[in-house]
């Protein structure tokens, strides 16, 4: 067997092709030459490292990437990002090729919804109809009348009649969030993203205590009571834009670390800290394990090889479209 075919053996245990490249390979000129080449798009989130972003063709937030994916005319679509992003663009795109650098950049907060507890709790609630976060898995979604992301959850549900009860899941933090935003009393699935849960209240204060003319902004997946502190929450990408908008020169932010760097290019001249978390003593971030799986250098052979790719069964991904293209009309 030679190097290539062990690597492709390989690669439901290693999640990306382990293969070696020259010395001093260019992968920027390379990444660039297989684009071209192969009609690929390069689509990229927030959080992914900082290379990569810088040689997407789009970096966006969840709903945008969605967007994106849904509209593309690229022969092959390169997701910068995680499972269930890739799993949502293949979903919409299933006669396109979805490659994704490494399948084990999972999701804490997908995984925190099993599918067969999931079934279960929505057939014990037959009255409600079911809204799902876009962080779960593609069978979560077959159970989702819609979908929605931080960007549009708001005017998701307000699409419900006032009387019409509703289940959300997966994010319990989420979910509480707009409980409040918009007075219902939506049934909370108890999960939960591992990145924004680890923020430190006690270490935030602190940080606020030191930087008082700051204003903390924070994503609506962090706990009630460090967006309690929070003078502004919202998706990635409201994120940007309020630090762009407002007339503060300083911002604590309280999301994923990888997001500091398009707004350092956004407001260059603002002063920009990422919240503590409370495991970190070091570098005060916090940074998401599985989007940081992804590397240039996996960008490159996943690029190279078309692998590994992202498949979803034809029944499941036919299902699973509607309640998509339901938030994508409502959007
Ligand atoms: P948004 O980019 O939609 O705000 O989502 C954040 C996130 O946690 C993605 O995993
Ligand atoms: Fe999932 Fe949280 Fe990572 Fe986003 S930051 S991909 S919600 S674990």
């Amino acid at each position: 067997m030679n190097t290539l075919e062990h690597a492709k053996d390989t690669l439901n245990s290693t999640g990306y092709l382990e293969v070696e490249t020259p010395k001093n390979i260019d992968y920027v000129k390379e990444i660039n030459a297989l684009r071209k080449e192969k009609k690929a798009v390069i689509l990229a989130h927030y959080y992914q490292e900082k290379a990569i972003q810088d040689i997407a063709d789009f970096v966006g937030d969840s709903l945008a990437l969605a967007q994106e994916a849904a509209k593309t005319d690229a022969e092959i679509i390169v997701f910068a990002g995680v499972h269930f992003m890739a799993e949502t663009a293949k979903i919409l795109n299933p006669n396109k090729k979805v490659l994704l650098p490494d399948l084990k950049a999972g999701c804490s907060l997908a995984d925190s919804c099993p599918p067969e507890q999931f079934k279960a709790f929505t057939e014990a609630h037959p009255d409600h109809k079911v809204v799902t976060y876009i962080n779960c898995s593609a069978e979560i979604k077959t159970l989702s009348d819609v979908v929605c992301t931080s960007s549009n959850a708001v005017k998701i549900i307000n699409s419900f009649p006032a009387a019409q009860k509703l289940i959300f899941a997966p994010d319990k933090n989420l979910g509480d969030y707009l409980n409040k935003q918009t007075g219902r009393n939506m049934l909370l699935w108890e999960g939960a993203c591992m990145v924004h849960e680890a923020f430190s209240i006690e270490k935030l204060l602190d940080l606020y205590k030191q930087h008082p003319d700051a204003e903390i902004i924070a994503h609506p997946e962090s706990p009630a009571h460090i967006l309690k502190t929070a003078a502004y929450i919202g998706s990635t990408s409201g994120l940007l834009k309020y630090a762009r908008e407002s007339k503060k020169e300083k911002f604590i932010v309280a999301t994923e670390a990888g997001i500091l760097h398009e707004m350092i290019k956004q407001v260059p001249e603002k002063t920009l800290i990422a919240a503590p978390s409370e495991e970190d003593n070091t570098c005060a971030c916090s940074e998401c394990g599985y989007m940081k799986l992804n590397t240039l250098k996996k960008l490159y052979t996943c690029m190279k090889y078309e692998l590994p790719a992202v498949d979803v069964d034809p029944v499941m991904a036919e299902k699973a479209l509607l309640p998509i293209e339901r938030m994508l009309a409502l959007s």
